[in-house]
Parts: C-alpha cells; structure tokens; sequence
C-alpha cells in the first residue's frame, strides 16, 4: 500500500528543523497535560520528524523504549544526532520508512505518539489501521493533529487571513488536511480502534495574558513563515501579501487589545 504525503508544506531547511525543536517546547504543556503513558514500555512515534516529541517524551516518561520512524531522510539524520546518546544506550532506535507501510511485526507496541502529522497524508485512515496492527490488543494511542478552522486574530488582519487560505489550500493541494483534527474521532473509529474520545486544545491569549499572547504570537509567525518560500514559488501568494502579513503581525504585538485564538484536537483511543 502506498500511503505517503505528496509534498510536504514546511520543507526541510535547518531553520525549519530548528522550528520543530521550538514548536515541541512551546507547546510541551498543551500536547502532554492529559497524555499518560506511565504504564507503557515499547512505543512507537510516527513521523517523529527531528527528535523533538522524543526527547520529551523520554523526559516524561524515562521507563519507555521508543521506536521512532519518519520518512524522511534529512529529518532522521537530524534526530540521530540529536537523540545519539538514547540511541547508543539501546533506548531509542530510528528507522527511515513511511507510516503506510511500517517495518513492524504485529502487536510488537503498546502504545503510539502521533503529533502534527497526518495534516500531510493523503490517506491517514490507512495509516491508522497500519498503527493499529502494529499495537498489541488495547495498546494506547494518542494524536495530536491541526484544526486550521479554528484561528482567530483581533484586531482584524485581512492580509493574515488570506494568507492563511491560501497556506491551507496548498496543503489541501499537497494531498494533506488542515482540517484533519475535527476528523479524528471518525477516523480512528473507521480504522478499528475503540474508547476514542477527543479534547480540544485551546490557546486563547488576551489581555489577560500579555506574556503568554507575546509568545504565542511570535511562534505563530514563525509557523506562518515556515510555508512562504513554497507558496511564493507556486504563486499562491505574492511577496506584497507577505510583507502585508508581516505588518499586521507586528501591529497585533503591540496592540493594546490583540486577541490570539487557536484550538488543537487531542485524540486518545484503544486498538
Ligand atoms: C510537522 S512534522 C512533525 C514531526 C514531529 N511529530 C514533531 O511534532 O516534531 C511532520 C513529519 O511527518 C513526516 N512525514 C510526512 N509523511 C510521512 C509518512 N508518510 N511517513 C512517515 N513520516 C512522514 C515528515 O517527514 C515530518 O518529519
């Protein structure tokens, strides 16, 4: 089966390698208040990208072995160095490989980390029921994926806004989904797995936050910043909407009233 992402929205440069590494600590809080797995030994990470969501969850949880895979060689090579002395005492191991097609036995797992990741496959029921084969009966899952939907800006930021269509209409275009957080819980119950519920992960910052909306806001530009090379070349977006977007980003850090508002979806479930 071949179940791949057909082009990935942030690339691979260093500075979006570093990104990844920032992204994990930043939202360290929000992916794992509710993710318990104090009670599991083996665990396999899907699309582990460089090493970041390992690193703590070896933090956490230092009782677990972790199987992390992603497909992509640039990503692997940078988790390897990253992660070298994990590898070296036998905890971790690292293979390059796609999630469609996992080089596992059945049931060789207990449990499974999915963050940000199925937003970039084109068919991520399959790669559930891939998940699924390789965790023993009743092996825990947890996803945390995107819900693009969800973001909101005050003041009002015109120049963001259509950015960010056109950001998630090249994902969409790519074979991924901005969306795919609202869809969990169908999804994971179409691959088999069962006692699926879902949390929603909110950052709501306002004045209330000033700190916390400065931090958030800083981040989120980063992010946004992190699709501009592939929709420029494909001229979704032209520079004079970036530079645009930048200003209002600036603005929006300094206004004394800005409103940041995005919501995640965690999913946890059974096989
Ligand atoms: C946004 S990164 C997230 C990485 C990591 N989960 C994290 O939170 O830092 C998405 C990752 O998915 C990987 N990826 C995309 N398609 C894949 C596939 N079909 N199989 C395995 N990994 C894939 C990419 O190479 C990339 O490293």
């Amino acid at each position: 089966m071949e179940t791949k992402s057909q082009g990935y929205l942030h690339g691979y440069t260093a500075e979006e390698q570093n990104r990844l590494y920032q992204q994990a600590n930043f939202l360290e809080t929000s992916v794992f208040e509710s993710i318990d797995f104090s009670k599991s030994k083996r665990l396999l990470e899907v699309a582990c990208g460089v090493g970041a969501q390992t690193e703590i969850l070896l933090k956490r949880f230092p009782q677990i072995k972790i199987d992390g895979i992603d497909a992509s060689q640039e990503q692997i090579r940078t988790a390897k160095n990253h992660l070298k002395s994990s590898i070296d005492n036998g905890q971790v191991t690292l293979t390059l490989g796609n999630a469609g097609q996992l080089p596992y036995q059945d049931h060789a797992f207990d449990s499974s980390f999915v963050c940000w990741f199925l937003e970039h496959v084109d068919r991520p029921i399959e790669i559930l029921k891939e998940i699924r084969r390789v965790l023993e009966p009743r092996g825990i899952i947890y996803c945390t994926e995107v819900l693009n939907a969800t973001f909101f800006l005050h003041p009002y930021s015109p120049a963001t806004l259509q950015y960010w269509f056109h950001f998630n209409d090249h994902q969409w275009n790519l074979g991924g989904d901005p969306f795919v957080g609202a869809k969990l819980g169908n999804y994971l119950t179409e691959a088999g797995f069962t006692e699926v519920t879902t949390e929603a992960k909110i950052h709501h910052f306002d004045n209330r936050h000033p700190k916390m909306r400065k931090q958030m806001l800083d981040y989120w530009t980063q992010l946004l910043l992190s699709g501009t090379a592939q929709l420029l070349e494909s001229q979704k977006v032209s520079e004079e909407l970036v530079m645009q977007m930048r200003e209002e980003l600036e603005l929006l850090k300094l206004a004394a009233d800005s409103v940041f508002f995005y919501s995640a979806i965690q999913a946890r479930a059974l096989a």
